[in-house]
This record gives structure tokens, C-alpha cells and sequence, in this order.
């Protein structure tokens, strides 16, 4: 990938070609639960290299502000939230949850011209979401399958990696590194562990690609050998722009991530489990907090970033790697991935990368995302902006060799999501 394309994917700040076009989708912020009172403490985050505070006001709706007080710049981090606003602890201006200036001991004349910038903001799936982008250009909240269901149906993580967000979107489209990197892992986690999808994917390490692309992003249909006569196919979905549902493991819950820039060095990865029709059990929940499955732990009780990270080589055990127990060394899926993913540095040299058939997949992605970036002004529908187009699942599924996966997924994928599952 040349420069320009490489910079033009990977640099996501204000006024950029695909910060602009990632502004036109709601963005995940922060979890409900983080400022799950009313008048409660405020959190900072960082979205797309725009520094905000998120805070629930008295009245239980959440604002998505700007970080910084308009007189002379204090962080609302520090402020007071009370009575229905932010009040800034250096000078006690303060806003409210859309950023408009309703206090000024020392000048109240002057608020009008001292409001700070706000997002508009939505809470779905335990998640408050703001959408940064143009007023009149602002899609219905998403309705993949994960924001639909029941609270106690579904479990969401967030932790910090340390690379741009591409680079960690696109392992998410790579389902053949699943064969290597997390092929010891996956007997024994708990959330994947005891399914026939594990033996066709240790079996063959050889995927096959088909790529399909849709109104959404792509339909990824990668093939395995199965037995004489049939395939095993793992169909992932790339929702646009940052989405993917994971092929499922036999019967345990169902998964998807995406991942949200930070600023152009970091993002935060956002892991997802779920079941479309009862709630997860205890002792699922319980594994996911303590970081199995896709989950992770955390350095601290309050920090998403997570207990392995680089100043510590991800705790890497070189005994465990000769004797099969991991084959990186790393423990920990998403730590798996993220440990190898933040070590491309963190933005990936694409100018020396040398792409496999393997990678049909992260090719379509960045090329749809960069034609649609660049042509973001003139294109009348962008894609996965009609939220009908969300109802999709991923499938794990074995097929006769003489059955189109394409013409397949059309009758027991698409087009809404009261389909059965298909899990193996
Ligand atoms: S800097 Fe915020 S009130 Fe003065
Ligand atoms: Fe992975």
C-alpha cells in the first residue's frame, strides 16, 4: 500500500478524509455503567483524537462534551457536576449536556458566546454512543444484533491498544491467523473449548478465501476441508466502517468486536458476547470479568489498559510456547492478537508489506474504505448507514462441496435475524 493510502486509512483527527468519514457513524464512548449516576463523577475519553468528558447530568441523560472550559481552557475532568451541568472548578462557568454556557458568576452577559462543542449522544446495548459528524448527515443508532437483545443476554469490554485502529480492525477480517496464533488457546478457553469447529480449523490452516462484497462492508467466506465431500465454512461480517461478527464456536455465545480510534497511535478495542434468544450464565460472565474469551485483564481495576501490554513483553512464556501450551508464548486471546498487532508498531510499515492470497479480505476493506473516504462529498449512500443492513450474522457451518456458500448465506443470513444459528 502506498503512502498516500496508508496515511489517508490510518489518520482519523478532525478534517481528515477518514475522520470525516468515520463521523458519519455513532461512535462508542464509554459504557453506561462507567457514569451510571446521576450527578456522578465524569470520565474523560479520547475519540478520534478529540479530547471530550462524558457525565450524566441530574436529570439521568448523558452528555458527550468537549474536555475543555472555554474561558481559559481548565479540563472538565476537574469540574463540579451538579445541577444540571458541569460547573468548572477554576472560575465556575458552567454548561450543560449540550455544551451551552448557562453560568457565569463573574459576567453572565457573556454565556452566549461561551458554549463549548457537544455530540449528540444515545445509550444502547449498556453503551452511551455519540455521533460526532454533521447534524443533517446522522444515521438511526446501530441495530447490529448485539445492540438489540436483552441487557443480561449480552457482555461488552473495552481495552486500550496501543496501535492504530486499522491494523487492529484487520485482524478481525484475517480469519486464517485463528489456525496459529490461538491454536492452543482455544482448548482450553473456556468460551471456545469442546467444539467440531476447532478440528476442522486445527486440521487445516490452508483458508480459502471467497470475499463478497455487500451494501454493509463484505461478507468474508473462508473455506476449510471438511471431510470428502463437504467444506467447513467460517463466514465473518465486516459491518462498516469498523464492525465484525465472529464466526461462532458450536454452542457457545455468540461474539463480535470493533474498534475505535483513540488518535492515530492507539484505539480501543471493543469486545462483544452474546446470545440472541436467553442470558449469558453466571459462570459466563464471571470468565469474561476475569478476562477469558475475547476479554482481558487490566493492569488496574479502573485502567482499560490491560495487564499484558508492551513494557512487559505481554508476559510472554517461552517455556509454554516450546511446549505447545501457547504458540506465541502470550496467553489470552485478544492479547494473542493484540500483542502482535501493536508489534507492527503502531502504525504498520504498510510500504513494505508483502501480501498473501490470505489477505483478499484486508485488501477490499481498505480499498472500500478509501474510495468511500475520498469520495465521501459526491456518494449518495454510504455503506451500513441503513441500519436494516445490520440484521446479519457471522456462521459457522459444513456444506457440501458442491454448495455456493454465497447463494447459501443469501437464504440463511440475510435479510433479517430470526433465522436459526448455524454453529458447529
Ligand atoms: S477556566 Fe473554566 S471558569 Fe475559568
Ligand atoms: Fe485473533
Amino acid at each position: 500500500m502506498n503512502q498516500e493510502m496508508s496515511q489517508t486509512l490510518t489518520q482519523t483527527g478532525p478534517g481528515t478524509p477518514m475522520g470525516e468519514l468515520l463521523r458519519r457513524y455513532w461512535v462508542p464512548v464509554v459504557a453506561s455503567k462507567e457514569v451510571a449516576e446521576p450527578d456522578g463523577p465524569q470520565v474523560r475519553v479520547q475519540i478520534m483524537s478529540e479530547k471530550l468528558i462524558v457525565f450524566r447530568d441530574t436529570s439521568g441523560t448523558v452528555g458527550v462534551v468537549n474536555e475543555f472550559c472555554s474561558h481559559r481552557g481548565v479540563s472538565l475532568f476537574f469540574a463540579r457536576n451538579e445541577e444540571h451541568g458541569l460547573r468548572c472548578a477554576y472560575h465556575g462557568v458552567k454548561f450543560d449536556r449540550n455544551g451551552k454556557c448557562v453560568d457565569i458568576p463573574s459576567a453572565p452577559q457573556m454565556c452566549e458566546k461561551m458554549n463549548i462543542k457537544a455530540y449528540p449522544c444515545v445509550e444502547k446495548a449498556g453503551l452511551v454512543w455519540a455521533y460526532m459528524g454533521p447534524k443533517d448527515q446522522m444515521p438511526e443508532p446501530p441495530e447490529l444484533e448485539w445492540c438489540l437483545v436483552p441487557e443480561d443476554h449480552v457482555f461488552i469490554s473495552r481495552r486500550l491498544q496501543q496501535s492504530n485502529f486499522l491494523q487492529a480492525m484487520e485482524g478481525g477480517i484475517d480469519t486464517a491467523h485463528v489456525s496459529y496464533v490461538h491454536r492452543y488457546e482455544v482448548d482450553r478457553d473456556p468460551m471456545h473449548v469442546g467444539t467440531e469447529a476447532l478440528k476442522y480449523i486445527k486440521a487445516d490452516g490452508n483458508v480459502i478465501f471467497t470475499i463478497e462484497q455487500t451494501d454493509f462492508g463484505l461478507t468474508l467466506y473462508g473455506r476449510r476441508n471438511a471431510d470428502e465431500d463437504h467444506y467447513y465454512w467460517r463466514i465473518t461480517q465486516w459491518i462498516f466502517p469498523w464492525y465484525t461478527l465472529i464466526p461462532p464456536f458450536g454452542h457457545h455465545a455468540l461474539g463480535g468486536h470493533l474498534w475505535v480510534p483513540v488518535d492515530d497511535h492507539n484505539c480501543m478495542a471493543w469486545s462483544i458476547n452474546f446470545y440472541p434468544d436467553k442470558p449469558l450464565s453466571a459462570q459466563e460472565v464471571k470468565d469474561m470479568s476475569e478476562g477469558k474469551g475475547i476479554h482481558v485483564k487490566y493492569e488496574s481495576p479502573t485502567s482499560f489498559r490491560p495487564e499484558q501490554n508492551i513494557d512487559n513483553d505481554y508476559l510472554i512464556d517461552r517455556k509454554a510456547q516450546k511446549s505447545k501450551e501457547s504458540y506465541s508464548g502470550v496467553f489470552g486471546i485478544s492479547m494473542q492478537d493484540a500483542s502482535l498487532q501493536e508489534s507492527m508498531g503502531v502504525i504498520q510499515n504498510h510500504a513494505e508489506e508483502k501480501l498473501l492470497p490470505t489477505d483478499k479480505a484486508i485488501v477490499m476493506a481498505r480499498r472500500m474504505m478509501y474510495d468511500t473516504a475520498k469520495q465521501l462529498q459526491t456518494v449518495t449512500q454510504l455503506p451500513a448507514r441503513d441500519v436494516r443492513s445490520h440484521h446479519v450474522r457471522a456462521a459457522g457451518v459444513i456444506l457440501p462441496k458442491t454448495q455456493d456458500p454465497i447463494s447459501w448465506a443469501k437464504e440463511n443470513l440475510a435479510g433479517g435475524l430470526d433465522h436459526p444459528l448455524h454453529t458447529i
